[in-house]
């Protein structure tokens, strides 16, 4: 299976997203966009206009990682202002199948995220409604720590608990996704990769990118030539 690379603007140059996009747009899947509201998490980062100004910079698919509460406030805003992927926590969820219905109606894909130490039954009565899932490897809130390697095991649990379904969601693992890691990780069942300081944090991006992929042994055609 072909693994999607997703580079997470959290650790670009804010004052030069575009030209930060610019660089690694033919090489990666998607963007990873992350919204912290300082409440759901210490930090604060940027909103829809942010993703509105992007959307007209690049046409990558923008995958939208809410770490916000009552993000069910937010969503219509984040599906106008262009975003092609929405991904709510399930801790700041207490409805939650009504969050990833109001998405869905929204004509966007929807996704759940986990924090690490989330049960991953969590997830049991909505699995078959949800397009993406996203295991964080770390504490969300901030990038450049140091992935949990229990995530691994969660991981391998939740690529079993899939088996079978007849639309399987993707699995996509974010937090501390390194060159050394990533193997690992899509070993155990990821298939999509977020990685922020090892790609922009790296002087040089492109080759992060391609170091990745020679790493999880990508060689599908599909992907020699993007964009
Ligand atoms: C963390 C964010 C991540 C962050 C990952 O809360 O959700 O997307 O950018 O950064 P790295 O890859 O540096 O751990
Ligand atoms: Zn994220």
């Amino acid at each position: 299976m072909s693994i999607k690379i997703a580079p997470s603007l959290l650790s670009a140059d804010f004052a030069a997203l575009a030209d930060e996009v610019a660089k690694i747009e033919d090489l990666a899947d998607l963007l990873h966009f992350d919204v912290m509201d300082g409440h759901f998490v210490p930090n604060l980062t940027v909103g829809p206009v942010v993703v509105q100004a992007l959307r007209k910079r690049t046409r990558l698919p923008l995958d939208v990682h809410l770490m916000i509460e009552a993000p069910e406030r937010s969503i219509e805003a984040f599906a106008q202002a262009g975003s092609d992927a929405l991904t709510v926590h399930v801790e700041a969820c207490p409805h939650l199948h009504r969050v990833i219905q109001q998405i869905k109606e929204a004509g966007v894909r929807a996704g759940v995220a986990l924090n690490p130490a989330t049960p991953l039954s969590a997830l049991d009565w909505i699995l078959e409604e949800v397009d993406l899932i996203l295991v964080m490897s770390v504490n969300p809130g901030l990038g450049g720590q140091r992935f949990l390697p229990f995530v691994l095991r969660k991981i391998e649990a939740l690529s079993r608990r899939l088996e079978g379904l007849p639309q399987k969601p993707e699995i996509a693992v974010d937090g501390g996704i390194t060159v050394e890691n990533c193997r690992e990780v899509t070993e155990a069942g990821a298939t999509v990769l977020v990685a922020g300081s090892a790609i922009f944090g790296s002087p040089d991006p492109r080759a992060a990118i391609e170091r990745m992929r020679q790493a999880v042994g990508d060689v599908n055609p599909e992907n020699t030539s993007r964009n």
